[in-house]
């Protein structure tokens, strides 16, 4: 990055696509993405307009949750490339002015990871088991779970430990995720300046910032009482009060992310971490982002919201007024590589829900109705002030592939709940770079890890080049106008509207999504872009949107 001494808070305004790693690009043919493959399209990143990428895990793992089940934190795993190939994204990507973020996931390690092997191999109460969370199990015997809590993937949270050679007894391992993703105990002090050393040591080689997997999760209630519902990410509670799930969102958390941010401050040209808290309601998610905290934290209330302009106008105004509250940036997001492709789930019957995940047997949307508002949406989203997260292939318009059959299916979650949850397979599908070429141009051998939908021909990057009414000219249109128009700085200001409507303005800009199936009239202004080819109309159709030059 260009060296300057005056910060220039670009993580406020920042917008930031997210790499799937698995399924960007594949260099070497082996069917899984890699990090040269990412090397060479950054020009493509260039092009759409974004600012900085955030990569998926491609730490070391025996990948048994893509890469979120870490055996090395300071090696790249083989199957992405190794630490050379990473050095090197990070230099090109600098060298083409975007910033990398990194994945952190310190809730847990991969049961391959030396420490928990050697906590299997040491005895009840030694320093190596300390590392974890093991406990005696309940009952005469042991051999009931040490407490009801239940895994976020389906199951229940605890896994006795196998049989080890010269000890009777066996205890549990506690495993919010996978039973190969055994918890960490972050009460341990070894545990904190473990990870402290891992942020110097990726900080060191120049990554920008890292996104924090799990970030509410790290310390568990004490005592580890029992706890009525399944831990979902999402937790059990309302949108106004507080979870009282003992594993997440514990007040001590906060006290480990200002040691990481005092470390962070140290380093040159405004590093950042950002927040992945599911925390409700807005309020607590803003305790991440005090100003000794997190930069930044995703914004999953704007992510689940439904199809309904009310409703967003709400999480719009609470975002921005909690966030401001504590002087950090509101942040929007409405796909990642946990839940259904939001141009999916707009086309479903009730509009924005979010299933977990999408089968061939379940409701299949309507392809058409929810890209026409995915491509509205995308008007609010950049339209906001502050920092936009963007997932691989939305800028396509990339469907959820919604009919895999079973026999493909990778996601934990699809095991661990016998396949009630079809899981998240349907949103890491490798990309499609070329209609005409083996795997879509993801490869040149035509291998992919997962297999890819027939119609995502017609979304390939090629077909979309030479399209100027693609979604990919209009999310160049749009990253290209916000940043000249420095939206992601500016501030909101509403106006009033008829119903399914909302109308506001940011700074020069002036925007006007329609969620209903009327038509309405538009307010004064040039068009400046517009969802659906309007031509200057003084109409707005339902489900489009537009930008207006502002006349105020
Ligand atoms: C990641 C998931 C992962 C889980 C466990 C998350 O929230 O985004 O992909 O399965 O953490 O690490």
């Amino acid at each position: 990055m260009p060296v300057s001494t005056k910060p220039s808070f670009w993580w406020r305004h920042a917008v930031i696509y997210q790499i799937y790693p698995r399924s960007f690009a594949d260099a070497n043919g082996d069917g899984i993405g890699d990090l040269p493959g990412i090397a060479t399209h950054l020009p493509y990143l260039v092009k759409l307009g974004v600012d900085a990428i955030w990569l998926s895990p491609c730490f070391r793992s025996p990948q048994i949750d893509a890469g979120y089940d870490v055996s090395d934190y300071r090696d790249i795993d083989p199957i992405f490339g190794t630490r050379a190939d990473f050095e090197h994204l990070i230099s090109e990507a600098h060298g083409a002015g975007l910033r990398v973020i990194a994945d952190l996931v310190p809730n847990h390690t991969s049961d391959q990871h030396p420490w928990f092997q050697q906590a299997l191999l040491s005895p009840p109460g030694s320093p190596e088991r300390a590392r974890y969370i093991f406990r005696d199990g309940k009952g005469k015997h042991g051999e009931l779970p040490p407490n009801n809590w239940k895994s976020v993937f389906g199951g229940i949270a605890w896994t006795k430990e196998p049989e080890r050679a010269g000890s009777a007894s066996r205890q549990w391992y506690l495993h919010l995720f996978d039973s190969r993703q055994p918890d960490l105990n972050w009460d341990n002090p070894e545990v904190r300046a473990e990870f402290e050393d891992i942020l110097r040591f990726w900080l060191d080689r120049g990554v920008d910032g890292f996104r924090i997997d799990v970030a509410h999760g790290l310390i568990k209630g004490k005592g580890l009482p029992d706890f009525q519902v399944r831990a979902t990410m999402v937790g059990d509670h309302d949108d106004k009060t507080p979870s009282d799930a003992p594993m997440w969102d514990r007040e001590g958390i906060h006290d480990i992310y200002r040691s990481w941010r005092s470390i962070l401050n140290t380093y040159p040209d405004e590093r950042m971490l950002v927040a992945e808290a599911w925390v409700k309601p807005q309020e607590r998610l803003a305790r991440y982002v005090r100003s000794d905290e997190m930069h930044q934290a995703f914004n999953f209330d704007y992510l689940l919201t439904l199809w309904n302009a009310q409703a967003y106008r709400d999480v719009i105004d609470t975002s921005i007024q909690a966030m401001n509250a504590v002087g950090a940036p509101a942040t929007w997001v409405m796909s990642n590589h946990d839940t259904v492709r939001h141009v999916t789930c707009l086309g479903l019957s009730i509009p924005g829900t979010r299933p977990p995940g999408i089968g061939e047997n379940d409701e299949q949307p309507d392809e058409e109705l929810g890209l026409r508002r995915a491509r509205a949406a995308i008007f609010m989203t950049l339209g906001l002030p502050g920092s936009v997260t963007l997932y691989q292939g939305e800028e396509l318009g990339l469907p959820e592939h919604t009919t895999m059959e079973a026999r493909f299916r990778q996601d934990p979650a699809f095991f661990r709940t016998e396949g009630k949850e079809i899981g998240r397979d349907g949103c890491r599908i490798p990309f499609p770079w070329k209609a005409d070429a083996p795997a879509l141009g993801f490869n040149t051998t035509g291998k992919t890890w997962l297999p890819q939908p027939k119609s995502y021909k017609r979304y390939a990057v090629d077909q979309e080049e030479k399209n100027s009414d693609s979604t990919l000219a209009l999310y160049r249109q749009l990253l290209k106008i916000r940043k000249e128009r420095g939206l992601g700085d500016g501030a909101l200001q509403w106006h009033e509207s008829v119903e399914n409507v909302l109308d506001f303005e940011n700074g020069s800009v002036r925007v006007v999504i329609n969620f209903g199936t009327e038509e309405v009239p538009l307010p004064q202004g040039t068009i400046m872009a517009s969802s659906l080819d309007l031509d200057q109309t003084k109409i707005l159709p339902g489900n489009s949107a537009v930008w207006l030059e502002n006349v105020d």
